[in-house]
């Protein structure tokens, strides 16, 4: 999979993009990730890439032009149809769903925002789909983009350490994971839970699914009530 991220800012991303699993994934050749300066698609000689609304107001708008030029150039260096990716506060929430669903894409541009936004013509124009990482505003796109590209690149296969570990996690089923425990048995007077010690394997794998659906219960109702979910945050498909 090859991931472009279109930003103001690639010295945020870059360090981020290098580590962990991400990185490990990048050097593996499972996944290709470029950042492109936005700015460099600026046309005149202040390298302008924002301006004032109209209408008036505070703040800066992103403009058009460096960010459709930039979209155009970046989408012309490979010929896998990129899935465009608008980060904002106004999109849809981000899901595992919706993260389970672009690690299936060949390819995804991510665009970041800064300032006001974006001027309206670039959604229009563009038509990406606008993600958001939950409710409350960044100064900009490119956290979002961290975790919108790790929580992606973790799904691909081989990019963990043994391909069980994805499907137990948290919101892999719609559930939270059970409690985990290693050594010692005890740590200042708290102690492992005794059946983790038991060695009987199907009892243990009962009580972490009984785990799991009352922490699911007692902290995530939502997550139990899957009628109540809109039909475009359901999984379709792991990797569809
Ligand atoms: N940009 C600013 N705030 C954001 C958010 N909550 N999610 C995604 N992008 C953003």
């Amino acid at each position: 999979m090859r991931i472009d991220v279109l930003t103001l800012f690639p010295e945020m991303l870059e360090p981020f993009f290098s580590a962990s699993i991400v990185g490990r994934a990048r050097a593996a050749g499972l996944t290709e990730i470029v950042c492109t300066q936005i700015r460099d698609f600026a046309t005149d000689k202040h390298k302008s890439v924002d301006d004032t609304p109209f209408g008036g107001g505070p703040g800066m708008v992103m403009m058009c032009g460096p960010v459709f030029d930039a979209v155009e150039h970046v989408e012309s260096l490979d010929p896998r149809q990129a899935t465009r990716v608008l980060l904002s506060p106004q999109g849809e929430r981000l899901t595992q769903a919706t993260v389970e669903s672009l690690a299936g894409k060949p390819r995804l541009l991510i665009l970041c925002g800064h300032y006001e936004g974006f001027d309206e013509r670039i959604v229009e124009g563009l038509n990406p789909l606008e993600i958001s990482i939950g409710d409350y505003v960044l100064s900009g796109g490119e956290p979002a983009a961290a975790v919108l590209v790790d929580a992606v690149v973790r799904l691909l296969p081989g990019a963990l350490g043994s391909d069980e570990s994805a499907e137990t996690e948290s919101f892999a089923d719609d559930r939270l994971e059970y409690p985990q425990y290693t050594r010692p048995r005890e740590f200042r007077g708290m102690a492992v839970p005794e059946i983790l010690l038991s060695g009987d394997h199907g009892k243990i794998a009962a009580w972490r699914q009984a785990q799991s659906e009352a922490r699911t219960r007692s902290r995530r109702p939502d997550l139990l009530n899957k009628a109540e979910r809109p039909a475009s945050l359901r999984i379709q498909q792991r990797w569809a």
